[in-house]
């Protein structure tokens, strides 16, 4: 499988997303959007009106760190989201969800915290563009990777799941190296790349 690097503008400049994003366009393979609302995780970040000024050709892929997620997915998908990425944690009827993203021609993926195992999203897999799986207690970039949620990977790949497996937290060189060998092939990271000297190199270390 092709191996898709999606820098997080979480360690972006954001009072410069769109020139740190232009930067660095060409080398990687989409934008990864991270959200949160204070309640799902300690900390804030940013809503659909700050995605709808994000002038990148290259697709959204918005992460939604949000309680109540079915409340926002309207204004995230007119806001310019290519792929809208809830928590299981956080919805009351995960497949409805998932649903509503798709009715609205956005591309869908449900993502699961440290604590969360495989089996409370198997039933939904067919139906599903993305699984992202958090490295992290997601909330914050910049920690360390959790190495022991890498057989989660191993694990989806056997249930036969062929859409994308993303891995969010603590990605660098050497635990991207992890992943990709575990079968994951969607690389998401950002205190890695934008933290670097050189940007560019450090998305390209990635794809091994
Ligand atoms: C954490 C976010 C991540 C974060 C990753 O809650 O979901 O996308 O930006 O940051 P790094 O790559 O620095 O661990
Ligand atoms: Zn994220």
């Amino acid at each position: 499988m092709k191996i898709k690097i999606s820098p997080s503008i979480l360690s972006a400049d954001f009072g410069a997303l769109n020139k740190d994003i232009e930067e660095i366009q060409s080398h990687c393979d989409q934008i990864h959007v991270d959200v949160m609302d204070g309640h799902f995780v300690p900390n804030i970040t940013i809503g659909a009106p700050v995605v709808k000024c994000l002038t990148t050709a290259l697709p959204l892929n918005v992460h939604l760190m949000i309680e109540n997620p079915e409340k926002y997915i309207e204004d995230f998908a007119k806001a310019g989201s290519d792929r809208i990425v809830v928590h299981v944690e956080a919805c009351k009827d995960l497949r409805a969800v998932l649903e509503q993203i798709k009715e609205l021609d956005v591309e869908n993926g449900v993502s699961i915290k440290p604590g969360t195992s495989v089996s409370e999203i198997k039933d939904v897999l067919d139906i599903v563009d993305e699984v992202l799986v958090m490295t992290v207690e997601p909330g914050f970039g910049g920690q360390s990777f959790m190495e022991d949620m890498l057989p989660k990977i191993k694990e989806l790949r056997e249930l036969g799941f062929e859409g994308d497996i993303g891995i969010d937290g603590g990605i660098n060189a050497d635990t991207a190296r992890l992943c990709r060998e575990a079968g994951a092939n969607l690389l998401i990271a950002g205190s890695y790349i934008f933290g670097a000297e050189n940007r560019v190199d450090a998305i390209y270390s990635l794809r091994g």
